[in-house]
């Protein structure tokens, strides 16, 4: 049995839809309704990280673990170890990110992922470690301003990052999750071009057949934006993190997502063009 959290989120609903598929899997929600992924090898229970006994009791009879947090300012990679480690548990495979392998990244969602890469890498339990650049995703953020009025708002339009398809993360972890070979492994999942905003901007535009316009932020009103969505210390690591992509920290292209998968990885435009409904 597979056991994955997050499942109501961006790479956790592809793991679960992908596996969904192949065999049992058990999906931990703190909502089972917001569950979408459907199928007679998919169980969902309901639990969350705050509740210790829920997860005892998702993790019971469990062998394998996708983990997804997401709250940089909770322990709950921490919970979730004790609990699967408690429970016999064989392997967890852990959603990370890029930046935890670059010195320069001090900030504290990063610092926050170290320390939970730590702690499962500490757990005596076989370990896959994924770490995505920025998610493709992440341009969602976008849609309210294309669909209004034609325009993209965002900071440091030029400078880059090979963001990533959630698919195609997904598919490692499906991977890292049914097949031996991946303990102990950290796998850089990066697209396979870096691109700026502005680039991302054009490949919208034409996904949707309309131009779009697009529009820089400075750091002050991309700040204030962040912390109408974000408590501050997360907008303050935000705002850190694209300071670093700016000094071109973020731009290495890594060739693992296509190893890993066989094929190429997936380019934005074809992420914008299967998601355009999104925008339109
Ligand atoms: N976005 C990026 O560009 C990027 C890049 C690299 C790495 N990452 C990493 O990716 C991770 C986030 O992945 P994601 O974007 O796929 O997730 P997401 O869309 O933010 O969704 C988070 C998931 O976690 C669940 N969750 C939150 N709090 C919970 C709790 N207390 N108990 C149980 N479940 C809980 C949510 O459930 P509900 O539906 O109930 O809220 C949801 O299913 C983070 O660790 C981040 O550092 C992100």
């Amino acid at each position: 049995m597979i056991l994955v959290t997050g499942a109501t989120g961006t790479v956790g609903h592809q793991v679960a839809r992908l596996l969904a598929g192949t065999g049992p899997v058990r999906i931990l929600a703190r909502d089972p309704a917001r569950v979408t992924v459907k199928g007679p090898a998919v169980e969902v229970v309901q639990g969350s990280y705050e509740d210790r006994l829920s997860l005892s009791r998702a993790l019971r009879g469990v062998r394998s673990v996708f983990l997804v947090t997401n709250d940089p300012q909770q322990d709950h990679d921490a919970v979730l170890v004790e609990e699967a480690t408690a429970t016999g548990v064989r392997r967890l495979v852990k959603l990370s990110a890029a930046a935890v392998a670059d010195p320069a990244a001090l900030d504290l969602i990063t610092a926050w992922q170290r320390r939970n890469e730590h702690l499962v890498r500490s757990s005596g339990l076989e370990w896959t470690m994924l770490r995505p650049r920025s998610f493709m995703s992440n341009t969602l953020s976008w849609a309210r301003t294309i669909r209004s009025g034609g325009e993209v708002h965002a900071l440091y339009g030029r400078s880059r990052n090979p963001c990533v398809d959630p698919r195609d993360v997904a598919e490692v972890a499906v991977r890292a999750l049914t097949e031996d070979g991946h303990d102990g492994r950290q796998y850089t999942l990066t697209g396979p071009r870096a691109l700026s905003a502005v680039d991302q901007t054009a490949d919208l535009a034409q996904a949707l057949g309309r131009p779009l316009r697009f529009v820089e932020l400075d750091p002050e009103q991309a700040s204030a934006r962040l912390r109408t969505r974000y408590p501050a210390a997360v907008a303050d690591a935000l705002m850190h993190s694209a300071r670093r992509q700016l000094d071109g920290g973020k731009a290495q292209v890594e060739r693992t997502t296509a190893d890993l998968l066989g094929r190429p990885a997936r380019s934005f435009r074809t992420w914008a063009a299967d998601h355009a409904g999104a925008f339109a």
